[in-house]
């Protein structure tokens, strides 16, 4: 799994303390990354020690990561049907947390992030937002006063240049993910591709999100904004939970 970002000891503690507020009887989104895993491995760890849970993997590799873990997992159409128990909570990973760049630099769960480092980011939205609460895990490498990463934005293979082409009109610069050990584009696990798009400093990631998401061909792009209600930042010593 790609690892990305700060020590593994902070990772861990953001994962572990978060894995602390699934409760027994919880349907739980599994988010994907090496913070993410971390959760994912606590609440297996839980489930030995009895814990009633369900989980809803964002990803392949989460749902390997669960499965390996002991966790029993439901899918996402029937977490979230008419009949289904919906989700209690999601973990998951960021690229980047806006702090707001205000002075005391607090974190703002009510504001934005940018995900799909792993290119799991459609599904991830699909959980994340349909969780009642959504609680991110991060270390402080991934904390910026504003949001200035590439944005991940996964595009139906037929429309990439068409959709390269809107993100530039944007104002962005888009680069096709490549596979790192392989000779050709990363391909989701939504048979998709993805581009990273370069738009320097993003000053409305709201507006951003909304433009994005209009462009025909984009199947999701990897601005998160208003959906998320705790933040958990490991450091070298402990844990900081933002509300
Ligand atoms: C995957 C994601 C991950 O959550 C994000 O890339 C963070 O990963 P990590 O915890 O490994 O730094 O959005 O699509």
């Amino acid at each position: 799994m790609k690892t990305s970002g700060g020590s593994d000891a902070a990772k861990r503690r953001a994962g572990e303390s978060a894995a602390e507020a699934v409760t027994d009887g919880d349907v739980v989104g599994l988010g994907t990354g090496s913070t993410a895993a971390h959760a994912i491995r606590r609440i297996g760890d839980r489930v030995d020690s009895g814990l009633d849970v369900r989980g809803v993997p964002t990803s392949f590799a989460s749902r390997e990561l669960a499965v390996d873990a002991s966790v029993p997992c439901l899918d996402l159409p029937e977490a979230v049907g008419p009949d289904g128990p919906g989700i209690d909570l999601a973990i998951d990973g960021a690229d980047q947390v806006a702090t707001g760049g205000e002075e005391d630099d607090a974190l703002d769960p009510g504001g934005a992030l940018i995900k799909g480092g792993g290119a799991a980011h459609a599904r991830e939205k699909l959980v994340d937002a349909a969780a009642d609460r959504f609680l991110v895990v991060a270390d402080p490498s991934k904390e910026s006063p504003r949001l200035d990463r590439s944005v991940p934005v996964e595009a139906l293979p037929a429309g990439r240049t068409a959709v390269a082409e809107a993100v530039r009109e944007a104002g962005g610069e888009p680069t096709l993910r490549r596979a790192e050990r392989k000779d050709g584009p990363v391909v989701t696990d939504n048979g998709n591709v993805v581009l990273d798009c370069a738009f320097g400093e993003i000053a409305d990631p709201t507006a951003l999100s909304t433009t994005l998401s209009a462009v025909p061909g984009v199947v999701e792009h990897g601005l998160f904004v208003g959906i998320v209600d705790e933040i958990h930042v490991g450091t070298e010593s402990g844990v900081r939970v933002e509300e």
